[in-house]
């Protein structure tokens, strides 16, 4: 299984966004993290598609855009048409997840479903063959720097084994608290991309930050 990394903008400088960007991109990012907040479903307002758009001018990455907002459906058409490769939605705020999904794919992008930390995994019952990856919140979502919730790593293998029940590719992200210490953890668990934020924009050097996470998250804890 290989490990993606992938920043979190929110905690970059909007003031050089394309040069973090292309920064975190040099430096071997598989993944570029969209954190769309509308202040209602979180607690929070941030970014949304002209920053898509912006970004997709400048980077091949993929674009994972995580739809922190009430009303996904209405918006999951112009994120894709503003160059997001990869959505997901989260099944607190959806009330016809499947149909989003479908929707979210027929647009050429990947589709995800979010879970809050306290969301129970039985909410994927029906819907998990439907998803091409599945994120999983390590934190309450809203703002970058939190700490990570422990109990997510007992959700993750929890997960894993039910998508290996499932018996299709389906991808386990991790998002809140992803930090050098709990990298590994997570990975031994069974996640494959992580998200970081604080760890890599806030660090002096977010290209060291996300080297140094990949050899850390590749290393084998338990041994
Ligand atoms: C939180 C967002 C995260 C956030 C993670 O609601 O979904 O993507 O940027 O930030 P860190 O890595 O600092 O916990
Ligand atoms: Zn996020």
């Amino acid at each position: 299984m290989r490990v993606q990394i992938a920043p979190s903008i929110l905690s970059a400088d909007f003031t050089r966004l394309g040069e973090q960007v292309k920064e975190v991109e040099t430096a071997g990012a598989e993944i570029i993290h969209i954190d769309v907040m509308d202040g209602h479903f979180v607690p929070n307002i941030s970014i949304g598609i002209p920053v898509v758009e912006s970004l997709r001018r400048i980077t091949n990455l993929p674009l994972d855009t995580h739809l922190m907002i009430s009303n996904a459906d209405q918006y999951v058409e112009r994120f894709a048409k503003a160059g997001a490769n990869m959505i997901s939605v989260h099944v607190e705020a959806v009330t016809h997840i499947h149909r989003t999904l479908e929707y979210i794919k027929n647009l050429g992008c990947k589709a995800g479903v979010v879970l809050n930390p306290g969301t129970p995994l039985s909410t994927l019952d029906e819907i998990l063959p439907y998803a091409d990856f599945v994120l999983l919140m390590s934190v309450n979502p809203g703002f970058g720097g939190q700490k990570f919730i422990k109990s997510s790593l007992t959700k993750i293998s929890k997960l894993k084994a039910l998508i290996e029940a499932v018996g299709k590719d389906i991808h386990i992200e991790v998002d809140g608290g992803i930090d050098m210490t709990t990298a590994p953890l997570v990975v031994e668990a069974g996640a494959e991309w992580l998200v970081a934020g604080s760890a890599i924009f806030g660090a002096v050097s977010p290209a060291e930050a996300v080297k140094q996470m990949r050899t850390i998250a590749n290393r084998p804890v338990s041994v």
